[in-house]
């Protein structure tokens, strides 16, 4: 029997919603069929988005989306994709498979989603190709209500009122496809460029991303924040956040691995590689502390997920990839890391959202899937805007030979009503284990519960698409707490009152 014991009376922080984000990029079938289908289309749609798509996003509770990229980013031109769509420019999609772009979704459709979605927007903008003025000029286009040369330029194009920009990113990875530059060289960038995002409209203020390092690249913490924080401590370094990239790739870059055809150590490989996350999080925590010792800063890990060689037959530039029951336990793990980390950790956003990478839909022509990776998400998200409490679960080291692993995963948070909730995932392929929840100073009342479990490699396809799905679970109410069964190879969520 593993205790899981948890306190009540500590509350560790609080749990943003937008730790559950997503990330949304001009890459393969993500935009393009994924989301945007036309408004012509035969695919049920309202205003060109698929129904289908916002519709289950809407049920998940999706927080955040960022967008327009990625890589795609610091090639985009903002002013390429307004206006009537005949007279759009096109251009190459030089990243992503070569394709022609036609520009038919910009910034109106991106904030036309956002509205029908719900949730927060987070743009990315254009350091590595881009002007100073282009990037102060979408800020304007997308957020000054008054009358300006953009918000004219807005209005003629039928959007009358200025739109809520939450995030803002200056730049992506601009070490590597976003310019290839050294950190101080970006941190003085990123203080030049920020400069001019204006806060046009004082009660929606806007939160500027810095661009941060690839995965262990401490010296691009250091040196990036050293530079921003230079005789600007009182402003932050200018920043409401830094970025943070890490993707769980199974073997290397050139061969990374199958997404449904691997065995048990490939499985545990892939695991442990995604509990790295927990150390990435706290070293390059432990740089920032030196600079920003209050944490006003958030560590925003706007691009993590699973990376494997792309589906057999689609085209290497698109990334598409299916997901298994594997996704879900790197989901749960890392989602409940980020819980874990909430006093530094202000956003995380999983890529990508539909058709690239460890998606949460799958879509083909009309049809569409949930991944095991959707039902994670839908049932983490009873953690938004909670407030995570002192845990500890004892484990043992189970694995391969060559890689070991905790054998549980777990955070717990209470939301507004006293409700405790509790995220739990048993990383073993094969054993089930006995766990006794113990909730200090409080008689449990009640608890329900919900679970994701099947075998390791098993996954949704349009044939089959309810193959992988949440069911109910039950755990028991026992004199000193919750006493339940957790089978291998599966994600749960309790609920105790
Ligand atoms: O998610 C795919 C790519 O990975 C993104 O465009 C880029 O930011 C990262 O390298």
């Amino acid at each position: 029997m593993f205790k899981l014991f948890i306190n009540p009376k500590n509350k560790k922080g609080h749990i943003n919603p937008e730790l559950q984000g997503h990330f949304s990029e001009h890459l393969g079938r993500c935009i393009y069929e994924g989301i945007y289908v036309g408004e012509k289309s035969d695919i049920p749609n309202v205003n060109g988005m698929r129904k289908d798509v916002v519709d289950a996003l809407k049920e998940m509770k999706i927080p955040v989306l960022r967008w327009p990229g990625g890589c795609f980013a610091d090639e985009y031109h903002w002013k390429d994709g307004i206006g009537p769509k005949k007279g759009r420019k096109k251009m190459i999609n030089t990243h992503w498979g070569g394709v022609l772009e036609d520009n038919s979704f910009g910034t109106d459709e991106f904030m036309e989603l956002i509205s029908q979605l719900g949730c927060k927007s987070y743009i990315n903008g254009n350091v590595g190709s881009g002007t100073v003025q282009e990037m102060s000029e979408w800020v304007e286009y997308m957020t000054f209500e008054g009358v300006s040369p953009m918000a004219d330029m807005r209005k003629k194009n039928g959007h009358a009122d200025a739109y809520k920009v939450d995030y803002f990113g200056v730049g992506n990875e601009n070490w590597g496809c976003g310019g290839n530059m050294n950190p101080d060289y970006y941190g003085n960038l990123y203080r030049r460029y920020q400069t001019y995002i204006r806060n046009y409209n004082p009660e929606h203020r806007i939160n500027k991303i810095c661009c941060g390092a690839n995965a262990g690249d401490y010296e691009w913490t250091d040196v990036v924040m050293k530079t921003c924080f230079k005789n600007a401590e009182h402003f932050h370094g200018f920043m409401e956040g830094l970025s943070l990239h890490y993707y769980t790739v199974p073997n290397d870059w050139i061969h990374k691995g199958s997404a449904t055809k691997f065995n048990e150590d490939d499985w545990y490989n892939t695991l442990k590689k995604t509990i790295f996350m927990k150390e990435l999080i706290e070293r390059h925590t432990a740089i920032m502390d030196k600079y920003d010792k209050d944490h006003k800063v958030g560590l925003m890990v706007d691009e993590w997920g699973t990376w494997y060689d792309v589906e057999p037959g689609t085209n290497p530039g698109f990334l598409y990839q299916q997901n298994t029951m594997r996704d879900a336990l790197v989901a749960g793990i890392n989602l409940n890391i980020f819980n874990k980390h909430c006093d530094r950790v202000k956003m995380a956003n999983i890529a990508q959202l539909v058709n690239v990478l460890q998606s949460v839909l799958l879509t083909e022509g009309p049809k569409m899937v949930k991944t095991p990776t959707y039902y994670v998400f839908k049932m983490y998200n009873v953690h938004q805007d909670a407030e995570l409490l002192d845990s500890y679960v004892e484990t043992e080291e189970i694995g391969s030979e060559k890689d070991k692993v905790p054998n549980l995963s777990e955070s717990v948070s209470v939301d507004k009503n006293g409700t405790i909730h509790v995220t739990l995932c048993n990383l073993s392929c094969k054993d089930a284990y006995d766990v006794k929840v113990l909730v200090a100073d409080k008689k449990v009342k009640s608890v329900s519960g919900e679970i994701l479990t099947n075998k390791m490699d098993a996954y949704n396809t349009f044939d089959a698409p309810e193959k992988v799905k949440t069911k109910r679970f039950k755990a028991n109410v026992v004199e000193d707490g919750v006493e339940l069964n957790i089978p291998a190879c599966s994600v749960i969520q309790l609920s105790i009152k």
